[in-house]
């Protein structure tokens, strides 16, 4: 594959016009946060992703480290560290994907709005250099509150006039990851083959998951089951704050969860077909300005914001509950960005 891309690119177009489905395109990924407890484990599942040809680590503290470690492996991305705030737009040049686990995580008593001050700083400063230095870049947002961030960053993009709501994307897919989990557990299917979408938004009661789709469908699951595995799901983020009381929350999952979500991005890119996942986008689906459900994605990052399907009246009532405070994180994200 290397020696094609020298060679293609040595001989000119028409080798490339030939060979162009066989050929892997040259893909940079950028992660800012990239030596956190997500970034960490998710520069080593983005390492290992043979779509990736260049992966730039950037982080305020402990980057060359963990750029020097994850480098020694004998994949092809190229990897290169970037480790003080004059190097971010080196970082962040020619991104395709720029991936934000960059910010402070929750302490056992916190919700995901309690991380809001400090992260929404950091968040902007790091868009603000995207909407510079890359501007054509596919956002993935890992900060929470997702709820908040995607619009605090949509602000600082249109602010930049640089604005494209088809390639920022809240990443919701931990949600996604711990419903097919749990759905598995319960209905006694194997965990590989589920789906269960999950719509809304990313903090407590505003994720909805859509369990009367799950497949492989069971009937084996009564109403209170139904609803004590959309509280786990809700839930299953204070379920790790909890167990690591104190040392931070989800990584490694949500690391899992990152680069899934990273990669059908990146395939979409390719232009692989019928590539769907959950995401907190700007939506149509209700009345609320974003709003997460299933996306295909494509060359451009949004290629279509699914709807929501049939849902059952308890599913219902948990759409009409969640809207007015999901209305009100996505309602705060703005008024910050627009004051700041
Ligand atoms: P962490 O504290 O272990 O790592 C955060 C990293 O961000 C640190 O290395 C820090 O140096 C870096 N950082 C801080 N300010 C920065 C800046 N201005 N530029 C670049 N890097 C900066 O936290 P962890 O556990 O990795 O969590 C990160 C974020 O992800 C938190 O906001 C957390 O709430 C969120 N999260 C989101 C989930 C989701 O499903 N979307 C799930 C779990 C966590």
């Amino acid at each position: 594959e290397s020696a094609f891309r020298r060679s293609g690119s040595r001989s000119g177009h028409l080798l490339h016009r030939s060979f162009a489905s066989a050929v892997t395109p040259e893909r940079r990924v950028a992660i800012l946060g990239a030596a956190g407890g997500i970034g960490q484990p998710l520069s080593l599942l983005m390492k290992l992703n043979p779509l990736v040809t260049h992966l730039s680590l950037y982080d305020i503290a402990g980057t060359p480290g963990v750029a020097a470690d994850v480098s020694h492996i004998n994949t092809l991305a190229e990897v290169k560290g970037f480790a003080a705030e004059e190097q971010l737009g080196q970082a962040l040049e020619g991104a395709d994907i720029v991936i934000i686990p960059a910010g402070v995580p929750r302490k056992p008593g916190m919700t995901r709005d309690d991380l809001f001050n400090i992260n929404a700083g950091i968040v902007k400063s790091l868009c603000t250099a995207i909407a510079k230095y890359c501007p054509n870049a596919i956002v993935n947002m890992i900060s929470n509150p997702v709820n908040s961030t995607v619009p605090i960053a949509s602000e600082v993009f249109k602010k930049a006039g640089t604005y494209d709501e088809k390639k920022l994307f809240g990443v919701t897919t931990l949600d996604v990851v711990r419903a097919k989990t749990f759905y598995a557990g319960k209905a006694k299917v194997p965990v590989a083959e589920v789906n269960v979408p999950v719509v809304g938004g990313h903090a407590g009661i505003t994720i909805l998951p859509l369990f009367s789709q799950a497949t492989p469908a069971t009937n084996a699951l009564g109403d209170e089951e139904i609803h004590a595995l959309t509280k786990r799901t809700q839930d299953g983020g204070t379920e790790i704050v909890e167990a690591k009381a104190g040392k931070g929350s989800a990584t490694l999952s949500m690391a899992y969860a990152g680069a899934i979500f990273a990669d059908a991005c990146l395939k979409g890119l390719n232009g692989v077909p019928d590539i769907v996942e959950c995401s907190f986008v700007q939506s149509t689906v209700t009345e609320l300005p974003f709003f997460a459900s299933k996306v295909r994605l494509g060359k451009n990052g949004v290629e279509e914001v699914l709807g929501l399907g049939p849902l059952s009246e308890y599913e219902k009532r948990g759409l009409e509950a969640l809207k007015p405070e999901l209305m009100s994180s996505i309602e705060k994200g703005i008024k910050f960005a627009k004051a700041n």
